[in-house]
């Protein structure tokens, strides 16, 4: 099974994913790295991880949302990928996306999904005063943050967390969540029925 992960950050997540694929515990191939933005730490993390393909599309290089997906779907398919595993890409995917891997694309969000949803999870729950957030894989559709959910862990907030302490363990237990997901997907363990996944 062939693997893409599209990351707009620092991809950490990209770098657990690339951990678990080189120890054997993601039986799969690690295929294509792709990002939105070319200065990305995630691509030098790939080019250190040698992994095969590494692309950047500018978005402002292309005429539309449609046009720039389209090309990131011919992309998919030349390379023959199987799932696409946005880890931080902060692009949202158009219909035409979806349609061309529904079923086929998961997420990771630093929340226990459906709370705090967007693109500031993690100030909006220390802001809210939840004793508990957490972290929530999901399989992506056509709403933000909204797809059949995966696997969920939760984590605890400290009277004393800043945004950068609460936003170190999400990121620990990203770390070990989101591999696991991967690798249920891979070994054909993950079955949508409406809005649940049934793992086996
Ligand atoms: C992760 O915390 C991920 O949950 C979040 O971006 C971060 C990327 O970190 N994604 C979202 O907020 C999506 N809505 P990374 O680049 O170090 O993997």
């Amino acid at each position: 099974m062939n693997l893409a992960v599209f990351a707009s950050g620092n991809g950490s997540n990209l770098q657990a994913i690339i951990n678990s694929c080189r120890k054997g515990k993601i039986a799969a191939d690690l295929k294509l790295v792709f990002s939105d933005r070319p200065a990305a730490y995630a691509l030098t993390r790939a080019r250190r991880a040698k992994v095969p393909s590494i692309v950047s599309l500018v978005p402002r290089d292309f005429p539309s949302r449609e046009a720039y997906d389209q090309a990131c779907v011919e992309l998919l398919q030349r390379e023959q990928i199987d799932l696409v595993v946005l880890a931080g890409y902060m692009r949202i995917l158009s219909p035409l996306f979806i349609d061309a891997f529904r079923g086929r694309i998961m997420n990771i969000h630093p929340s226990l999904l459906p709370a705090f949803k967007g693109g500031h999870a993690i100030e909006d729950a220390l802001a809210y005063g939840v004793r508990v957030t957490g972290v929530t894989v999901h399989f992506v559709d056509e709403q933000i943050d909204h797809g059949p959910i995966i696997a969920q862990a939760p984590v605890r907030i400290l009277a004393q967390d800043t945004r950068e302490t609460l936003a170190a363990r999400i990121h620990r237990a990203e770390h070990r969540l989101y591999p696991q997901a991967v690798e249920m997907f891979v070994s054909g363990r993950l079955k949508i029925c409406g809005r649940t996944v049934i793992p086996s």
